[in-house]
């Protein structure tokens, strides 16, 4: 008799603009799991593998036009490469739920319109380079564009200082990321769900939980 095949875990990622307070949320989200004895794996892009962190310090620090747009997606999407291979595809492999800060839907936004590359030709890298890989879940923490430049500006955080190329872009730029978003939403409500990360964060904790709990059948 052959076994079946291990079930993948889910493949959960976060989504938002600057100071939309994604990490606190993931680690709220980690701790609801660990209380639920669900074997999960916490990440965040650019990085979560050793080459990809030492990309992540290439496109996030030094001046604002330190790389072309083309060059930075490529870099984005080299770190993405290593990140799936060496973390993401083994965990899920083995049934483990993963909880991504941002993925591929930021290059989408950032770099394929914000950037200026394209979107589809953003979109046709990913293909090329992930296959079939999507999120089962695209959790999008929305709010308006200077509150969160405002939040970011103002956090304290164990954050490298320097890691600030993308909260120093024209603010035009970031309304460009924040409605890229929205429009992904729009187009695959599926995979998507848009909150509104202006709220309280224990009121927005509750919501996520909610949204994770109904879609993949956990008791909230
Ligand atoms: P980070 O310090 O992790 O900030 P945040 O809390 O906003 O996620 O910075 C990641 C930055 O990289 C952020 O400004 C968005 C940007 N980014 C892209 O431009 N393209 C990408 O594909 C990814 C994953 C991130």
């Amino acid at each position: 008799m052959t076994a079946s095949p291990r079930k993948k875990g889910p493949f959960i990622t976060l989504e938002g603009g600057e100071g939309s307070g994604k990490s606190t949320q993931i680690k709220l989200l980690s701790q609801w799991f660990e209380g639920l004895g669900i074997d999960h794996v916490c990440t965040r892009e650019p990085g979560g593998a050793p080459g990809a962190e030492q990309i992540r310090n290439l496109v996030l620090t030094g001046d604002v036009d330190r790389w072309t747009p083309m060059t930075e997606v490529l870099l984005y999407t080299a770190a993405r490469s290593d990140h799936v291979e060496r973390v993401i595809t083994p965990a899920l492999d083995a049934g483990r739920w993963v909880l991504c800060d941002r993925f591929y839907d930021s290059s989408i936004a950032y770099q394929g319109a914000g950037r200026g590359v394209g979107v589809e030709k953003v979109r046709d890298l990913q293909k090329l380079v992930l296959g079939d890989l999507k999120p089962d879940l695209t959790l999008i923490l929305d709010l308006p564009v200077q509150v969160g430049l405002g939040r970011a500006v103002s956090r304290e955080t164990d954050k490298a200082a320097a890691e600030d190329r993308f909260e120093r872009m024209d603010i035009s730029l970031h309304e460009t990321f924040r409605s890229v978003f929205l429009e992904i939403a729009d187009q695959e409500p599926d995979r998507c769900v848009v909150l509104d990360a202006g709220q309280d964060v224990e009121v927005l904790q509750q919501t996520l939980r909610g949204v994770i709990a109904q879609k993949f059948g956990l008791a909230g």
